[in-house]
């Protein structure tokens, strides 16, 4: 079996101990990849703090070219790596396929990003002590970025850290969940192939206790990019220093469907927003507030709709719900729809679990105090609530921790922008899935959702410093 070395300053390492990567549909172990230790990975922030400016240095033209050839090098090997992440983290591989698509697009928007990325002047003397002034504001790269990634998207969630990172002259330390590295290490090869500059990437894979509380508290990295748990991203912030810091954490997003609503249109999206990937979106439909006098109605059509979703096998095209990144996750999961039935919740469809696999899941009679209500679900169950008026829907699509995206299906332009001004979250989706993402809009939450966006764009602002230039010409 292949043991995959670890990228640090500028070389492929063998650090002479190893961690398994598993399939987590049937538990077989796929590959051996290098762990990090201590020392790799002091060695490794210390190389991409003295890349800084290596990295700073390329053109905006070097930056574009080197992200416009990622993107055709990854469009090249799409199959080969959908199968790695179908085969990593259990994701259908027609899903995985579309992850695929878009992450060519995402460093495509970042290789724009590159070209673009500019100043504007400033009119000094509009203020009183400003006259005879002449300058402008510009933005340079903000040094040594580590990038935390979770498993859920091993492709596209490291190329939103990766590519604006390289947009913005940054070199970067990555660090992808244990659990699907492969995907991070195709990345690399890629990168060094299209000349990324050798120091401009590391790669470490090993515990948040070793190798994220390096990356975090280490004074050689000026910012720490990370998409993960909450209380994960919470003891990020806290440990983090003077760094720059972006987190892009969960939620349990809601979408409303308003008496109005076209059905038709929202089964399918709520379907697919509620279950692709096993439910483990960041952004998966978690709760569905339907207005009580469309419930019947709805409620019927979309557990027929749910108990077709193709379940099992990631390796099948038509697969919806594979199987969960680890088993502890699925018996969490398990127990939260238990403890919400003793609670009065009442079950629809689903509810069991076999291994890895939770079957696809809907509950009733739920409430927003119940932990499969409250806390990020990250897996494939589905509450239904009903509700009287938009006041009351809205007030309870906010009534909780998190506000990263939305969704109400209305066909009336009142109710919509009462949705779109009253609805405490980053991103409000009319007439589609909260769970709809593009990989050139801005992405991120408030509240335990996070700080800062995502988007090519938006992440090459969180990466670079404003630097303001004055002429003084009297
Ligand atoms: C996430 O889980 O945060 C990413 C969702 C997406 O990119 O579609």
């Amino acid at each position: 079996m292949l043991t995959h070395k670890l990228y640090v300053a500028g070389q492929w390492m063998d650090t002479g101990t190893t961690i398994d990567v598993c399939n987590p549909y049937d538990g077989s172990v796929i590959a051996k990849v290098c762990q990090a230790t201590s020392e790799v990975t002091e060695r490794a922030l210390s190389s991409a703090s003295a890349a800084r400016s290596t990295m700073a240095q390329l053109t905006a033209r070097q930056r574009g070219e080197i992200l416009d050839r990622l993107s055709h090098a990854i469009a090249r090997d799409k199959e080969e790596i959908a199968r790695t992440i179908a085969l990593e983290a259990g994701k259908g591989i027609s899903f995985a396929r579309g992850e695929v698509d878009r992450s060519v697009e995402t460093f495509q928007f970042a290789a724009d990003e590159a070209r673009r990325l500019c100043g504007e002047l400033i009119p000094f003397d509009a203020a009183a002590t400003g006259s005879g002034r002449f300058g402008y504001f510009r933005r340079y790269p903000v040094g040594a970025i580590g990038a935390i990634t979770p498993f859920n998207f091993p492709l596209n969630l490291v190329a939103h850290k990766v590519g604006p990172a390289i947009a913005a002259g940054c070199p970067v330390v990555l660090k992808p969940a244990s659990t699907t590295p492969l995907t991070s290490i195709k990345l690399v090869e890629l990168l060094l192939e299209v000349g990324l500059p050798a120091e401009g990437i590391n790669l470490l894979v090993g515990s948040g206790s070793t190798v994220g509380n390096a990356m975090v508290t280490s004074e050689k990295l000026d910012m720490i990019t990370f998409t993960g748990s909450p209380g994960v991203g919470l003891g990020i912030k806290a440990a983090s220093g003077i760094k720059k810091v972006t987190l892009e954490l969960g939620s349990n997003s809601a979408v409303v469907i308003h008496q109005d609503a076209d059905i038709q249109k929202a089964l399918p999206r709520c379907v697919i927003g509620g279950f692709a990937n096993s439910g483990q979106v960041c952004i998966s439909i978690q709760r569905i507030y339907v207005h009580r006098s469309r419930y019947e109605e709805f409620r019927t059509a979309f557990v027929d709709a749910v108990k077709q979703a193709v379940t099992g096998d990631p390796m099948q095209e038509q697969t919806l719900v594979g199987p969960m990144i680890e088993e502890r996750e699925a018996e969490r999961i398990e127990k939260w729809v238990q403890e919400a039935l003793t609670q009065g919740a009442t079950i629809l469809c689903g509810g069991k679990r076999r291994g890895t696999l939770m079957e696809p899941t809907v509950l009733e009679n739920t409430t927003e105090r119940m932990t499969v209500v409250w806390e990020e679900a990250f897996a494939p169950v589905v509450c239904l609530m009903a509700y009287d008026n938009i006041e009351e829907a809205v007030a309870r699509v906010n009534d909780s921790q998190f506000g990263l995206q939305a969704g109400i299906f209305t066909t009336d332009i009142k109710t919509a922008f009462y949705a779109v001004d009253h609805m405490h979250v980053g991103g409000v989706m009319v007439n589609d899935m909260p769970t709809f993402r593009v990989d050139n809009m801005p992405y991120g939450g408030v509240k335990l959702s996070g700080t800062g966006r995502e988007g090519a764009r938006f992440s090459v602002e969180e990466m670079t410093e404003l630097k303001t230039v004055m002429f003084n010409l009297n």
